[in-house]
């Protein structure tokens, strides 16, 4: 194999130039070309692309975002637009794809090898951390650590003012960052897709638990199914007349930053893994880890089979939320 091609897709995750310099640096290690395509697949479809130097992964691994860019391809959902990607991937000339994003990306990296005999490999990129066949996905850490730090200082002021906060934090389908933000800032609840929302039990417990201190922190996934925070909270109100509510939306910071240590390791390993296998011949598979083992599983199952986080940790919150 002498020439392969990198993309990132789906929306960016710290670690993603982690990821992409261990990819370039591992290729002209071995004597291979490595093909950054710009913006996702959208730039398979737009033609857009560069051949990365080692000068050009230099200076990255510190870089929160990705450097190659991404999108969410509306045209790459279309035949037409894949036909248009495919004489795109033609042209370069590349025998590889490397394929970093989350279950969306791999979708699209599938559908790509099976209209397009093209050997393909997925490395997990999301920090909502909701990959099958993986304990973490790149990014996640970070996200993690960023949330914690913001929630600190929502508490901060929280507690000065005797409030009840909801914070927003991202997680459309799962709730690893609201579960695991909770725990590490010792918020008094988590509300995540992944389990039903009562209200009224909701107010009840925050009513009690309020009577006895200063603050009170609810991280609400953004996925939720009784809404967004803001949503929440409204509908929690008329249960709490004589308390103070506020409610904070995290939004995009989480997305952004220097990644952590564990995110820049996991990334570098993953990156040099993803080449090691296709110079073995190895294809349609994603790259994971269990602990500090590198691990693979079937592409398919990357994106067929789900990822949820510990249901057993709402038990402990609530074991230490509550007192006799
Ligand atoms: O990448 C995952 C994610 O951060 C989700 O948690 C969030 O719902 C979504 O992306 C937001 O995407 P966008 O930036 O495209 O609005």
């Amino acid at each position: 194999m002498k020439k392969i091609a990198v993309l990132t897709s789906g929306g960016d995750a710290p670690g993603m130039n982690a990821c992409i310099r261990a990819i370039v640096k591992s290729c002209l290690h071995f004597d291979m070309q490595c093909i950054g395509i710009i913006n996702g697949f959208q730039g398979l479809i737009d033609q857009k692309s560069c051949t990365l130097s080692y000068n050009d992964v230099n200076n990255i691994i510190q870089r929160g975002g990705t450097i190659l860019g991404t999108a969410r391809s509306k045209d790459f959902r279309t035949v037409e637009g894949r036909q248009k990607a495919i004489h795109y991937l033609k042209q370069l000339k590349v025998e590889a794809l490397i394929v970093i994003g989350g279950d969306g990306s791999f979708t699209g990296a599938k559908t790509l090898s099976d209209e397009f005999d093209l050997p393909i490999i997925g490395i997990p990129g999301t920090i909502d951390n909701d990959i099958y066949g993986t304990d973490h996905t790149i990014g996640y850490d970070t996200a993690l650590n960023t949330v914690i730090e913001a929630i600190d200082k929502i508490r901060d002021t929280a507690s000065s003012h005797q409030r009840i906060f909801f914070i927003e934090v991202m997680g459309r389908d799962a709730g690893f960052i609201a579960l695991n933000s909770a725990i590490a800032s010792g918020a008094e609840a988590a509300l995540i897709p992944e389990e039903i929302t009562d209200i009224k039990e909701l107010a009840n417990n925050l009513k009690d638990l309020n009577k006895g201190q200063r603050s009170s922190i609810i991280i609400v996934a953004e996925g939720d199914d009784a809404g967004d925070a803001m949503t929440i909270m409204t509908k929690v109100q008329p249960f709490l007349p004589e308390f103070d509510l506020r409610c904070s939306v995290l939004g995009h910071l989480q997305r952004g930053g220097n990644p952590s240590a564990k995110d820049r390791i996991i990334a570098t390993r993953m990156g040099a893994m993803a080449v090691d296998l296709l110079r073995e011949g190895k294809t349609n598979l994603m790259i994971g880890v269990d602990g500090e083992k590198m691990v693979t599983c079937s592409i398919e199952d990357g994106i067929k089979k789900a990822s949820i986080p510990n249901l057993k940790k709402l038990e402990l919150l609530e074991q230490l939320r509550t007192k006799k």
